[in-house]
């Protein structure tokens, strides 16, 4: 099959969380599986981009209202990322370093609106221009909402109005929502299908998608049981699709997290060497923070926003302080200012106790979890997670609420065949429990050895998902008349 991926991240190129990672790796493994998958991205002047060797491929205009958008269509090679990677050039649009915002200010670009509107016109274009058409269009939350919309009511895209799409949503909590009027920036439609753009009142882009796409997938099972119930204010959307609905888990990029070749790290380990191997890497982590590497080392990374409950670590810090509790914290990642101050506050108040690096950090990501013994996920909402995958992978031990895609991938220690720590509510009380737990296992040295193995030996690569999303496009494919 002949699948194209439509996003607006894919690692290594450009991203900003999670999403970037699936893009980055689903395709790679389904060309792996003999598919001929491909993923069309903005060209961000991101520094991976900046260096790419692309060749020129397409020059085109992409009606936007009354405007005629010039773009431009350059290729990386299948050898750069495992699979051909398309890049929409739109002048004055794309050209910045930042994904969704802008780096030196933290604040979201003010074109948005623009931006994706013309990203996924112009894709389409390209797109409607070649021989061949593909055999499944996959989309990718809010930000490509729009194309399977376009696909089907638009009419100089009416060659695609056949073609199955897919939609996936990564993060219900972001919609896309404009003022209805900017429908009139789309290419020529049947004015009477103008309420497939709209949900309560405004254009919403992520409702458009489910409401037009062919399937809607969500990256767990947990998760789309969730939106059901609550996707600010799409659930009675959802549940009137819910037949085209379906969660599917995420995989990790098993050759990109690898703690045997990882270049990151101080020191390669693989799961017979993971007592020496954690260790030094720990050493090295605590010397860079000045911690004590003889505690159990509880990190978090990931976006400071209040869906990844970053706002609950600072209380839970506290209160492991006055309790005494025998540990040292880390947190990586950059977000709401207000935590970034509370953060560099706390490392005064908390030295060799606590400490943060308010930065986006790849490799130091890396280290970390390499180096940490739990990794802390205490969200609000987790459609999947995939920092739990990372640590796992890494001998680490993942400390979570039971929400989403966590619920439906880390099983409690207490439970029958269980690897890792849960806790429910969302509050400090049970949070601290749970760390407590942490502690008390850190010191049953056999136990706590035994564990980072088993969790070190899970498998939650890309095959098993890969296969599903197989079936799924597989599932959709109109059938062919019999001659
Ligand atoms: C979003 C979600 C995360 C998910 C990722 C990839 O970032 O918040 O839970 O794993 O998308 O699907």
């Amino acid at each position: 099959m002949n699948i194209i991926h439509i996003s607006a991240e894919c690692y290594p190129a450009a991203k900003a969380g999670g999403l970037g990672d699936v893009v980055g790796a689903l395709p790679k493994y389904l060309n792996r599986a003999g598919h001929k998958a491909t993923v069309i991205l903005p060209n961000y002047k991101t520094e991976w981009l900046k260096k790419a060797d692309s060749d020129f491929i397409y020059e085109g205009k992409a009606p936007f209202g009354a405007d005629i958008v010039p773009f431009t269509v350059h290729r990386v090679k299948k050898s750069v990322l495992g699979f051909e990677l398309y890049l929409v050039d739109i002048p004055g649009r794309f050209d910045r370093a930042g994904v969704y915002t802008d780096p030196w200010s933290g604040h979201a670009y003010w074109d948005e609106m623009e931006r994706f509107f013309t990203f996924q016109i112009a894709a389409l274009e390209w797109l409607h221009s070649l021989d061949a058409p593909p055999d499944v269009i996959h989309c990718h939350d809010h930000h490509t909402g729009l194309i399977p919309f376009m696909m089907k009511e638009c009419f100089r895209f009416e060659k695609f109005r056949d073609i199955p799409s897919v939609l996936t949503i990564h993060n219900g909590e972001y919609q896309g929502k404009y003022s209805s009027e900017n429908y009139s920036y789309l290419p020529a439609f049947n004015l009477e299908r103008v309420g497939m753009l709209d949900w309560d009142g405004a254009m919403n882009c992520l409702a458009a998608g489910i409401k037009s796409a062919w399937r809607v997938t969500t990256v767990s099972e947990g998760y789309m049981e969730e939106l059901l119930h609550y996707c600010h204010g799409l659930e009675l959307l959802l549940q009137q699709e819910e037949q085209k609905t379906i969660g599917i888990v995420n995989g990790i990029d098993v050759d990109v997290w690898d703690p045997e070749k990882d270049s990151y790290l101080p020191k390669n380990y693989t799961v017979k060497t993971i007592k020496s191997g954690k260790k030094a890497n720990k050493k090295e982590l605590c010397k860079i923070f000045n911690l004590n590497e003889k505690r159990p080392l509880f990190s978090f990374i990931g976006r400071l926003v209040l869906e990844k409950g970053a706002d609950l670590i600072p209380e839970l810090i506290e209160r492991c302080h006055e309790e005494g509790v025998e540990a040292s914290f880390l947190v990586l990642g950059t977000g709401d200012p207000s935590l970034h101050t509370l953060f560099k506050k706390m490392e005064s108040e908390y030295v060799g106790y606590f400490d943060s690096r308010l930065e986006y950090n790849e490799g130091l990501a890396h280290q970390i979890y390499a180096g940490s013994d739990y990794l802390m996920m205490p969200s609000r909402v987790e459609p999947c997670g995939l920092n739990q995958f990372y640590a796992m992978r890494y001998g680490t031990i993942p400390v979570v609420r039971k929400i989403g895609g966590l619920a439906d991938t880390v099983i409690d220690l207490d439970e029958k065949e269980g690897y890792g720590l849960v806790f429910e509510e969302f509050a400090t009380e049970p949070f601290l429990e749970v760390i407590k737990r942490g502690v008390e296992l850190y010191d049953k040295k056999e136990l706590f050895s035994r564990c980072r193995e088993n969790v070190m030996k899970l498998d939650f690569s890309w095959s098993s998902s890969t296969d599903k999303y197989i079936h799924l496009y597989k599932s959709i494919q109109p059938k062919k008349p019999v001659s």
